[in-house]
């Protein structure tokens, strides 16, 4: 019987809103997931960078073991997804293509908007899964940045979840900011007709309620992270490695680079289940796995996979 875990991992939190579906999707599978805290945000770095830090964590999952990894950010699925699955023996999932998917589907006027961090949309790893699955769709993209920053503040303001927080408090505080943030950003998107929305960003569906409420409700937002989680289970039933029935609920295992007090707490919020412990690793160590041959594979001045899935 299949006893590997699955290993996901995001630039900090916003993964788990992936991690969630996953478990969601497949209660009997072991999850390991490792957060970047130290080094997020990634979406302004250059991607050359982020390709490296994929490496690193693939690597160190690689070692666990894992049977398969999810890159559960879309800058880091951007950057590196064809490298680590090139690199990787165990199946390499990344959350851009589901996405795309997910939104080929919903849109009926084929106009789809992406929104996500510079790196994501400056990549053009969105429009490049669109145009792939359908050269029909016409996709308009923009950078939102400061929605991550909105996130992060708001995951350690208030109690409770997030989109509780954003939905029903802060009226002064955040809301109106917020709002003005959103139709900044968003105002050319719903001039230019989408009826559909790519939530690009593993932050942003904990955003979702507040941003449905800018753009209105004609437009249909997508998250990538159910898509994400229906992926791996047909990759693992694919090869025969799902998890076998078990009367028991498995143990997850958290880590971070960052302070895992502060991932327990926060983190707990964001997958809506208590997460109990969350151990440390150490950047130099992450560093330290990489051998001559792989950090020569990042050096490769490689242009970015042209369909990421
Ligand atoms: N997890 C990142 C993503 O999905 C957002 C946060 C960051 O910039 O690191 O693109």
């Amino acid at each position: 019987m299949e006893t590997l875990p699955i290993g996901i991992f995001d630039s900090g939190l916003g993964g788990l809103t992936v991690a969630r579906e996953v478990i969601r999707a497949l209660p009997q599978e072991r999850i390991v997931y490792l957060g970047d805290t130290a080094r997020c945000p990634y979406g302004p770095r250059d991607l050359a960078e982020v390709r490296r830090f994929v490496l690193e964590i693939g690597t160190w999952l690689e070692r666990v073991p894992v049977k398969l990894i999810v890159i559960a950010c879309n800058t880091a699925t951007a950057a590196g997804l064809a490298l680590a699955q090139e690199t990787f023996d165990v199946p390499v999932i990344g959350v851009v293509e589901p996405g795309a998917r997910a939104a080929v589907r919903a849109t009926l006027n084929r106009s789809v908007g992406v929104i996500g961090t510079v790196g994501t949309i400056e990549s053009g790893a969105y429009s490049r899964a669109v145009r792939a699955l359908d050269a029909g769709v016409t996709v308009f993209s923009v950078a939102t940045p400061k929605f991550v920053d909105v996130v992060e503040a708001g995951l350690r303001m208030g109690p409770g979840t997030l989109e509780e927080w954003v939905a029903e408090s802060s009226e002064v505080f955040i809301r109106p900011s917020f709002h003005e943030i959103a139709r900044g950003y968003l105002e050319s998107l719903k001039r230019s007709g989408i009826d559909t929305l790519v939530l690009g960003c593993t932050h942003f569906p904990l955003l979702q309620a507040a941003i449905q409420q800018v753009v209105g409700p004609a437009v249909r937002l997508i998250s990538s992270a159910e898509e994400t989680a229906h992926e791996v289970a047909e990759t693992l039933e694919s090869r025969g490695r799902l998890a076998g029935e078990s009367p028991e609920r498995p143990a997850h295992h958290y880590f971070t680079t960052g302070d895992p007090a502060e991932f327990a707490r926060l983190g707990s919020r964001v997958l809506r289940q208590r997460i109990m412990h969350v151990e440390p690793v150490g950047l130099e160590d992450l560093a330290a796995l990489l051998s001559e041959e792989r950090l020569a594979l990042v050096r490769d001045d490689r242009t970015e996979d042209p369909v990421c899935g």
